[in-house]
């Protein structure tokens, strides 16, 4: 086992270490009512100096049930877990988690590609998300806190005439399986030099429905920390782990648990949106201004 470095302030806390060593040794069992996990997927990308390639798929797969057995264990009997990977290693987790857990919803976050297009088959567009509850009868959704528009096409309200008293029909309506997000891109403010960075609206979508204020999440990958910023905006409480220590100072810096490390001043990124004025005031950029497209 390599040495845990903790850091908390607060309900939140960030770990340096391998999330195998943590989960063994510094959570209790029952005692995380979410778990967002966003593994390496297996795909051949560099993480500093780590390249997530296992000979195999079913060697990848076989150092993900150690993970997630652990996790399944910290989880609440009330918890939930969101599973990421790449698409072609998902259906190895999914066989695996379904004798388990309980498998609620399986999502799919689609996006845009502005980058190269694949030319010799169809380019990949969407990463698979695995939504598992430890109870199936017993398990937080807040349909309400994450209702979206629910556009009929019509000019004016139509009204349901089946009801007693006819009314028109919602405008809005609990998201399916599909979701469209835009990647994290570099201009975007939320942008951290991290090759994997998930945007912030989806981790709010999960949070908002499958935890209350006050509750427990864990993100055993926590790259950016973006599950971490995102619990804490939303009021709940929140445990890190990532085991490049780049990545750490992102989710210290993020989280405002500390603004130095190992003597290092854990600045943002120079973008010009992080860059201020005399007065603190944020310089605005030229495209700063409203887009009418
Ligand atoms: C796909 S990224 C997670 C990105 C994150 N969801 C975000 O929004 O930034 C996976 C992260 O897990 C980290 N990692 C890989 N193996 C790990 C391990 N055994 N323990 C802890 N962290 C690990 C990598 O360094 C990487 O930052």
């Amino acid at each position: 086992m390599t040495a845990i470095r903790k850091f908390t302030r607060g309900p939140h806390t960030v770990f340096h270490a391998d999330c195998n060593d943590v989960l063994t040794s510094e959570i209790r069992d029952g005692s995380v009512d979410l778990i967002f996990a966003d593994p390496p997927y297996n795909i051949g990308k560099r993480f500093v100096d780590f390249v997530d390639k296992w000979p195999t798929d079913s060697d990848y797969a076989d150092w993900c049930k150690v993970w997630l057995e652990a996790c399944i264990a910290k989880l609440a009997p009330t918890g939930s877990m969101y599973i990421m990977t790449s698409t072609q290693c998902m259906p190895y987790l999914d066989l695996y988690l379904r004798d388990r857990i309980s498998v609620v919803s399986r999502i799919v976050w689609h996006y845009d590609s502005s980058g190269v297009q694949a030319k010799t088959k169809y380019g990949s567009m969407y990463e698979p998300i695995l939504f598992c509850a430890k109870d199936p009868g017993n398990y937080t959704f807040n349909a309400d806190d994450i209702r979206v528009e629910a556009p009929t096409g019509a000019k004016r309200k139509l009204i349901d005439y089946r009801k007693p008293v006819p009314a028109t029909y919602s405008t809005t309506k609990v998201p399916g399986n599909t979701w469209f997000f835009p990647r994290v891109r570099f201009r975007m403010p939320e942008y951290e030099n991290h090759p994997t960075q998930k945007p912030e609206v989806l981790l709010e979508r999960i949070i908002a429905a499958s935890s209350n204020p006050g509750d427990m999440i864990l993100d055993p990958f926590a790259g950016t920390f973006t599950t971490c910023a995102v619990a804490q905006r939303l009021e709940r409480q929140s445990i890190g782990i990532e085991r490049e220590v780049d990545f750490v100072k992102i989710g210290l810096r993020r989280l405002g648990i500390c603004d130095e490390l190992d003597g290092e001043r854990l600045r943002p990124l120079d973008k010009p949106y992080n860059r201020r004025n005399a007065n603190g005031g944020r310089i605005p950029e030229p495209t700063d201004q409203p887009r009418l497209f």
